[in-house]
Formats: C-alpha cells, sequence, structure tokens
C-alpha cells in the first residue's frame, strides 16, 4: 500500500532548542484515518507544522506525498500544499474575507471552474450548518463557528491529506459529530488520508483508525 507519510529518525525543534520530537519513525498509509494524542505542550502542533512543510526537519527524513520535505524547494512545497488541508489550532481565517469566500480560496488557488466552486461551497456550508451565515465576516462569529468554517476550507478543494489540529476543541457534541462525520465522509468516500490531533477519541467511530500518542519527544501507536 502506499504510504503518504514517512517518518524515518526525525527529529523536530525550536531553534537549537532541545528536540520536542526525538528521533521518531512511523508511516502512515494512503487512506488510513489517524488519531494523534498527547498531553499539552507533547508537540502535536510541532508534529502536524513539519507535515506540512512549515518547520523542517532537525534531524532524520520526512517525506509527504512523495516529498522529501527537510530539503524541498519553495515552489514544490508550494505545489504539495495544494493537495493538503489544513485546520489550524487557531483557525488562520482570513478577516477581510466573508466565510463564503474564506471556504472557497482553496478551490481559487487550485482553478477550479466558477460553477464548480459554487456548488462546492454550497455544499459544504450545508454540511457545517452555516449557510444562513455565509456573507457574514469571521469576527462576527463564534469560535465554535469559526472551528467550522476552517473544516469546511480545508476540505473544499478535495485534498489527498487532511491535517486537522483539535477540530472540535470548541464545539459541543452536536457540532462535534457533524465534524468527526464530514472527515469520516472524506476518508470513507474520497479516501482522502486524514490525520486529526484531539484530547478525546469520539466514540461513535464507525471507520478503522490508528492512535498514535506522544509522550517525551517519541510516538508510539496505541491498539
Ligand atoms: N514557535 C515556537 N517556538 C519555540 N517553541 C515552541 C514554538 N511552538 C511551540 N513550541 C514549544 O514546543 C512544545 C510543543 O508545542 P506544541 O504546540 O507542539 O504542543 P501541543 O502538543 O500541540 O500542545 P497543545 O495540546 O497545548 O496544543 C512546547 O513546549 C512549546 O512551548
Ligand atoms: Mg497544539
Amino acid at each position: 500500500m502506499d504510504k503518504v507519510i514517512i517518518a524515518d529518525n526525525l527529529s523536530l525543534s525550536y531553534s537549537n532548542d532541545e528536540a520536542i520530537i526525538n528521533k521518531v519513525n512511523f508511516s502512515v498509509n494512503s487512506g488510513s484515518f489517524v488519531f494523534i494524542t498527547g498531553a499539552s505542550g507533547s508537540g502535536k502542533s510541532t508534529l502536524l507544522k513539519s507535515l506540512y512543510g512549515a518547520l523542517k526537519p532537525a534531524q532524520g527524513s520526512l517525506i509527504v506525498g512523495g516529498v522529501e520535505l527537510s530539503s524541498v524547494s519553495r515552489s514544490k512545497l508550494n505545489f504539495l500544499r495544494r493537495h493538503i488541508g489544513i485546520v489550524f489550532q487557531d483557525y488562520k481565517l482570513v478577516k477581510e474575507w466573508t466565510i463564503e469566500k474564506n471556504i472557497m480560496l482553496p478551490l481559487i488557488i487550485n482553478g477550479y471552474e466558477k460553477n464548480v466552486t459554487k456548488n462546492q461551497v454550497d455544499s459544504l456550508l450545508k454540511h457545517v450548518r452555516l449557510k444562513h451565515q455565509s456573507g457574514k465576516y469571521p469576527q462576527e462569529l463564534s469560535g465554535g463557528e469559526q472551528q467550522r468554517v476552517a473544516m469546511a476550507r480545508a476540505l473544499s478543494h478535495n485534498p489527498i491529506l487532511i491535517l486537522a489540529d483539535e477540530p472540535t476543541g470548541n464545539l459541543d457534541d452536536y457540532s462535534s459529530g457533524l465534524i468527526w462525520s464530514l472527515l469520516e465522509g472524506a476518508n470513507t468516500q474520497l479516501n482522502t488520508t486524514v490525520i486529526v490531533v484531539t484530547h478525546h477519541i469520539p466514540q461513535t467511530m464507525n471507520i478503522d483508525y490508528k492512535h498514535f500518542h506522544i509522550e517525551y519527544g517519541s510516538i508510539h501507536e496505541v491498539n
């Protein structure tokens, strides 16, 4: 089976500090659903940062979508990122744009046709129950609503890999359920590889998943 991610002796650190992730080996098969857990400060967001090339390996090798990230060129990284959907822990929505335009952004970057773009954005807005808010700006929405916009944006261009950092962190059970079903749907229907950082693995998952736990700089699989 194809591997979307291969980490080999990978270490991650900020500046010359002690390694946050220390000489880890793991891989992720294409089409899998992976949960990442770990205490606050253990390095979960740091690991996700490395997976979309925002933090270069301090040591070892990290291959994502066939691209070696320790020596990637700017243009190749931009190309890779077009196939990745990201939900940041702090959302990172564009303040000056309506939520509709925020969700549209990856589609515009990828050169989708206008009518495809409109349909896709409408359908996602309905999925995250925000159709009635589409003309609003991020700061006019609650934290949980912004989180749902961030999820819709991450999925809009049908990426091959979704990285989501605590995507249900601010949501009630109902809205969390919407997010989990969107991610499950992308995984089962589009074969999207999903990597989710969370403090709570939902009890309601209907699919097989892997669970990696980060502790003291190491990553181990929980069975
Ligand atoms: N930009 C940065 N510069 C220096 N150190 C950082 C930076 N970002 C994070 N760190 C440090 O890296 C460690 C891991 O942080 P990280 O954000 O990956 O944790 P986390 O597991 O995502 O925690 P949380 O559950 O609270 O989100 C922490 O000790 C943090 O202080
Ligand atoms: Mg974090």
